[in-house]
C-alpha cells in the first residue's frame, strides 16, 4: 500500500485548515473590513450576505440566525407552531431537528428513512399524519436531497407546512432547484464543518414568504420590529447572525459551487474504488447531492475493528449517528421503543463516515479506499459488506 500517511489519523474527516489556507487573503480582508467598520451586530455585511445567499438559493428572502438550531426553532415559531401541535421529521438526523420542535413546545413525530437515500420515507410519512400534525421537516441528510416532490404533494393534500432542514446540503439540487427553496422555509446551519461554514456558530432561513421572513427577523432580534430600537412587539430571542460571520460567509459562498463540485468528484472516485465491495451512497434520480458526509455501510459487528484499523494507518472516520433520535435519552419521553424505526436503527449500527472535503487529494482517496477494503478483509468471519 502506498504510504501517504503514518499513524495518528493524518487524514482527518474534515480539513478546515486546508480550506482556510487556500482563501487566507480573502478571509483576512473580510475580517479587516469588519474590524475597520466596528459594526459587529447587523449592518452591511449581514444584509449583503443575506441578499447573496437568498439569490444563491433562489428565494426572495434570507434571514441570518445565530445557528442552524435557531433557524429551525425560529422558523417553526414564525409559522405559528407551538404547544399541542405535532411536527413530523426523520428518526435519522442530528438531534437539533427534533430539539427545535421541542423548543417551540410542539411534539416531534418521528418517521423512518428510506434505506437508499437515508432521508424520510414519504410512504411512512403519510401514515404518521394525525389531526394535530402541522408541519413536516424533511432533512437532506449527508447532503442528499429528500424526495421533496412527493413530500410536497403530501403536505398540500393534508394542509401541512413544509420546512426543509438543509443544514447539511448547501447548494444541493432537487430536480434542478436548490434545496431550502422548495418548502415554505428552508433552514441552514453554517457550523464550521458544514459545506458552507462560518468561523463559529451561524445559520439562516430562506423563504419567499415576506411575513415569515419579517417574523423570523423580529424573533431573532429581541422581538424588535424592523427599524425600531426600543419597541419590542413580541418576546423574542437574541439569535442574530453577527457581522464577522457574515463577512466570512460572503467569502466562502463564492467558493461553494467549486467546493461542492470537488466533493462530487471525490464521492465518484470513492464510489468507483469501492463498487461491489462496500455499500456506498447512491444519488436518487431527482438529486444532485453535495456530499457533506460520505457515508458507507459496513457490517455492524465489524465497524469498531474497521475504525481502529483505519485509525492505525492514519485515516479518521466518524459515525453519523450512533443512535437514532428515538433512542436518545433526551427523547425517551416520546415513548418510542427499540425496533420502532428499523431502517434508522440499522443505519446507526453500520454507518461509517470516510474523510470528505474538497481539498482531499486523489492519492489520498485511493489510500483511504484501499485501507478500508484491507480492514474489511481482516475481519475474519465477515469479509466485505
Ligand atoms: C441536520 C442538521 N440539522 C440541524 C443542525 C443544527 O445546526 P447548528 O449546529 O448550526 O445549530 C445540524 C448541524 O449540526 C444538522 O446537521
Amino acid at each position: 500500500m502506498m504510504n501517504v500517511n503514518s499513524g495518528s489519523e493524518a487524514i482527518p474527516l474534515v480539513d478546515l485548515r486546508a480550506q482556510h489556507e487556500a482563501i487566507r487573503e480573502e478571509l483576512h480582508a473580510a475580517l479587516e473590513r469588519v474590524l475597520g467598520s466596528s459594526r459587529f451586530i447587523g449592518g452591511e455585511e449581514v444584509s449583503a450576505f443575506e441578499a447573496e445567499f437568498a439569490s444563491y438559493c433562489g428565494t426572495s428572502y434570507c434571514i441570518g440566525t445565530a445557528s442552524g438550531t435557531a433557524a429551525l426553532s425560529l422558523a417553526l415559531e414564525a409559522c405559528g407552531i407551538g404547544p399541542g401541535d405535532e411536527v413530523i421529521t426523520s428518526a435519522h438526523t442530528f438531534v437539533a431537528t427534533a430539539e427545535a420542535i421541542e423548543h417551540v413546545g410542539a411534539r416531534p413525530v418521528l418517521v423512518d428513512v428510506d434505506p437508499a437515500t437515508r432521508t424520510i420515507d414519504p410512504a411512512k410519512l403519510r401514515l404518521a399524519i394525525s389531526g394535530r400534525t402541522k408541519a413536516v421537516i424533511p432533512v437532506h441528510l449527508y447532503g442528499h436531497p429528500a424526495e421533496l416532490g412527493e413530500i410536497q404533494n403530501i403536505c398540500e393534500r393534508y394542509g401541512l407546512l413544509l420546512i426543509e432542514d438543509a443544514a447539511q446540503a448547501h447548494g444541493a439540487l432537487y430536480n434542478g432547484r436548490r434545496v431550502g427553496s422548495v418548502g415554505r422555509v428552508g433552514c441552514f446551519s453554517f457550523y464550521p464543518g458544514k459545506n458552507l461554514g462560518a468561523l463559529g456558530d451561524a445559520g439562516a432561513i430562506v423563504t419567499d414568504d415576506a411575513a415569515i421572513a419579517a417574523k423570523v427577523r423580529m424573533l431573532a432580534d429581541h422581538g424588535r420590529p424592523a427599524g425600531s430600537k426600543y419597541e419590542h412587539a413580541c418576546v423574542g430571542y437574541n439569535a442574530r447572525l453577527d457581522a464577522l460571520q457574515a463577512a466570512v460567509l460572503r467569502v466562502k459562498l463564492r467558493h461553494l459551487d467549486s467546493w461542492n463540485a470537488r466533493r462530487r468528484e471525490v464521492a465518484s472516485l470513492y464510489g468507483k474504488l469501492l463498487a461491489g465491495q462496500v455499500s456506498t451512497p447512491l444519488a436518487a434520480s431527482w438529486a444532485e447531492p453535495v456530499y457533506h458526509l460520505y457515508v458507507v455501510e459496513v457490517p455492524p459487528e465489524a465497524r469498531e475493528h474497521v475504525r481502529s484499523q483505519l485509525s492505525r494507518v492514519g485515516v479518521a472516520t466518524g459515525i453519523h449517528y450512533p443512535l437514532p433520535v428515538h433512542l436518545q435519552p433526551a427523547f425517551a419521553h416520546l415513548g418510542y421503543r427499540a425496533g420502532a424505526f428499523p431502517v434508522a436503527e440499522r443505519l446507526c449500527q453500520g454507518v461509517l463516515s470516510l474523510p470528505m472535503y474538497p481539498e482531499l487529494r486523489v492519492e489520498q482517496v485511493h489510500y483511504i479506499a484501499q485501507a478500508l477494503l484491507k480492514a474489511l478483509d481482516s475481519v475474519p468471519e465477515h469479509g466485505r459488506a
